[in-house]
């Protein structure tokens, strides 16, 4: 096998604790407590050593990575080994003396989320009383000078106030706005009956954002990340298995993406035991879906694979039970008929924009708890 590239970017899951309680999470169900979490030490050394392999970027998510006290050691041990830092926040907690501690230290950018423009209603996805707390983030990101980008994560409860989430990244001064339909992983995933959109808020949402393009032209990036259910469309997930990028749990536990946890069978390593460079090049987690060899019909003829990779690991494995098969989204998938009925099943939203996600599926809809112990 030919040695893999070097990845450039890592994500680090600095902490599964979390003030906010969104449906939506993508994080695993089963979260890393806090007393589990890596040390200021054991992170540093995960960037030093990330650097050493290539990473050039790294965005410091969570979980709240606000909750972890020593945010600005860990800005500066990333910053000091030369590699980039944004800041994946829901704004809980982000005063004046941390942000320009914070800047000190070496972040370079955030990234802020929102749930709704209204506040009412952003308080009802958050699940806690947020929206506040985000209103004085964006006030501080702006003034700091920090690139800024505002993200909103698209469902049932929120597309239809599409227009009005534009215009609060414009009104809070964003540079890049980010709507990105709800990827259905970890608490998404069980709640997914509630969150799913039908085709007709999707198919308005598109319209709207391509309305909208023209008029933020020179003024604020646009970014639609698609709903792949409605699409029929297979992402090319994280850029291929093993090819650009790492995940680094709370604890440790190193995947391709944020979502592996749930895959059987992949041995996940763990920085505590292994070094990031045999982990990238030698370990079975990272090699099992690495190129094309582990692909099978249709995908392994299929002009699209050299594009797509075969779509996302994680959601074979969550609508079939094999990861191996090709994306069930895929309209060529011979499983796309799941994906298909799901959608088509999706109620039309209860009230909209100001709710949060109904509760329709019989199973109660609930975000993670806010910090397990
Ligand atoms: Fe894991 Fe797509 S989320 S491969």
């Amino acid at each position: 096998m030919t040695r893999p590239a070097p990845p450039w970017a890592l994500l680090a899951e600095l902490s599964h604790g979390c003030p906010l309680r969104c449906a939506y999470c993508s994080n695993p169900v089963e979260l890393i407590s806090r007393s589990a979490e890596l040390t200021t030490a054991q992170w540093a050394d995960v960037f030093r050593q990330a650097a050493a392999l290539g990473v050039v970027q790294t965005h410091l998510s969570g979980g709240e990575p606000l909750l972890r006290r020593d945010l600005t050691e860990i800005v500066a041990a990333a910053d000091g080994a030369g590699v980039h830092t944004q800041l994946v926040t829901s704004g809980v907690g982000l005063s004046e003396p941390r942000l320009t501690a914070l800047i000190a230290a070496g972040l370079r950018s955030v990234q802020l989320s929102v749930q709704h423009a209204d506040p009412g209603a952003s308080e009802r996805i958050a699940g806690a009383r947020s929206f506040a707390a985000k209103e004085r983030a964006a006030r501080l990101i702006r003034e700091a000078g920090l690139p800024f980008g505002l993200n909103a994560v698209l469902h049932r409860a929120n597309l239809d106030a599409l227009d009005a989430v534009i215009e609060l990244a414009l009104d809070w001064g964003a540079h890049r706005v980010e709507l990105a339909n709800t990827q259905f992983y970890g608490w998404a995933l069980r709640n997914r009956d509630a969150l799913l959109p039908d085709r007709r808020q999707i198919a308005e949402a598109r319209a709207r954002v391509e309305r909208w393009r023209p008029l933020l032209a020179g003024r604020m990036e646009l970014v639609w990340v698609a709903p792949d259910y409605v699409d029929g469309t297979a992402k090319p997930c994280m850029g291929g298995w093993g090819a650009l990028s790492l995940t680094v749990a709370p604890d440790g536990t190193v995947h391709p993406c944020p979502a592996a946890a749930a895959l059987p069978g992949l041995d996940a390593p763990n920085v505590k035991d292994r070094s990031l460079d045999w982990i990238w090049h030698e370990s079975k987690a990272f090699n099992l879906y690495r190129g094309e060899s582990w692909m099978r019909e249709p995908c392994r003829s299929c002009e699209l694979r050299t594009k797509d990779f075969g779509g996302c690991r994680c959601q074979a494995y969550a609508l079939t039970g094999d990861a191996t098969r090709t994306d069930p989204v895929c309209s060529r998938s011979p499983d796309h008929a799941l994906v298909r009925a799901l959608v088509d099943r999706a109620p039309a939203p209860v009230t909209a924009p100001a709710s949060g996600p109904p509760h329709t599926s019989g199973a109660p809809v609930s975000g993670p708890p806010h910090t397990p112990g």
